[in-house]
């Protein structure tokens, strides 16, 4: 079956609110893509990090779990994911009959490789009642130890769906892992990576723009720090973002989270004001990975249909059932 699906813009004019390509380059590509989706019965999914490009010609944009939710149920023979290596991974474990495409297969992620599979299956090896949780930023190896995954949009409630006789261990965020600790009350012995963008953000750096802004409320990812987090009026996934942000009275908000978040907030939440929060000695909020990925490597993925990913059958077999398991409770009321 063909998807008839159109690359619809989201605002009348997507290249008016993006830049640094010519318009003329931005056109051609952008037509070519369309052409090639439509060939291939092809799904463009787009995290919320990417380049305003991206987002602009993307069938959905969201968070990991709506990324996760779309790649569930998506009819389209070929996925694009526009995003980094880990939620490609997770769309071919949903999807291992479909051709599954990336821009840059070297799109990596700071949590995902602090914590090696063979060093997971050796902290298991201590402790038989482990019951493992893995932060979807993880590799497929890393998921098939798991027992379920979690986003840090449904972390809270998948931890609080967690078998109260297990010992709780939660890899590889220990950030996240802390906050979910502070909202379920659940002890976890909490891996120790980090995201190397969300722990730039510090109380004196957040402190200060609050001081120049005092009417804007600062809506933090949970990957920050506590100490970034003891500041926030809102600690949440970046999907629920635009919720609080859309149906808050306020105009102006300090954002801590990557960069790329802020094209999808202005997108949606018009006329309001949208503040990067400051890291203390550089420009750091911007995702190196997430950036990898360029509208032109969208539409060279696509016209080659290559790189793709492949996973062993063993992995696409025990890494499935965490991610599946994960699914169902989010679904849950
Ligand atoms: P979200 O699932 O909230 O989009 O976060 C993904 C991520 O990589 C944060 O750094
Ligand atoms: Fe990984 Fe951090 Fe980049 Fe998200 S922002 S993909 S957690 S390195």
């Amino acid at each position: 079956m063909i998807d008839t699906t159109e690359v619809q813009p989201r605002v009348a004019d997507p290249y008016a609110v993006r830049q640094p390509m010519p318009r003329a380059r931005y056109d051609a590509l952008s037509r070519d893509i369309l052409a090639l989706k439509k060939k291939l019965n092809a799904v463009i999914l787009a995290h919320n990090y990417q380049v305003a490009e991206i987002q602009d010609i993307a069938d959905y944009v969201g968070d990991s779990l709506g990324l996760a939710q779309q790649a569930a149920k998506t009819p389209a023979d070929v996925i694009v994911f526009c995003g980094v290596h880990f939620m490609a991974e997770t769309a071919k474990i949903l999807n291992p009959n479909k051709v599954v495409v990336l821009p840059d297969v070297d799109a990596g992620c700071s949590l995902e490789s602090s914590c090696p599979a063979p060093k997971l299956a050796e902290l298991q090896r201590t402790n038989p009642n482990f019951y493992t949780i893995a932060y979807i930023n993880c590799s497929a190896a890393v998921k098939a130890l798991s027992d379920v995954i979690v986003t840090s949009g449904n972390a809270v409630k998948i931890v609080n769906a967690a078998p109260k006789d297990r010992d709780l261990l939660f890899v590889p965020d220990e950030n996240l892992g802390s906050w979910v600790m502070e909202k379920t009350g659940r002890p976890m012995t909490l891996w120790k990576g980090n995201c190397y963008v969300h722990v730039e953000w510090t109380h004196a750096s957040i402190t200060r723009i609050r001081r120049e802004f005092p009417d804007a409320p600062l809506v933090a990812h949970p990957e920050c720090t506590k100490a970034v987090r003891l500041l926030a009026d809102e600690v949440c996934s970046t999907e629920r973002m635009v919720g609080y942000c859309r149906q808050s009275p306020a105009q102006e908000f300090i954002i801590a989270t990557e960069a790329g978040m802020l094209h999808r907030l202005e997108r949606e939440c018009p006329g309001k004001k949208f503040i990067p929060a400051p890291t203390d000695n550089c420009r750091c909020n911007e995702c190196k990975f997430m950036k990898m990925n360029t509208l032109e490597k969208v539409h060279d993925c696509m016209a080659k249909l290559a790189p793709q990913l492949h996973l062993s059958a063993d992995i696409l077999a025990r890494a499935k059932l965490p991610i599946e398991r994960m699914l169902e409770i989010s679904a849950r009321p």
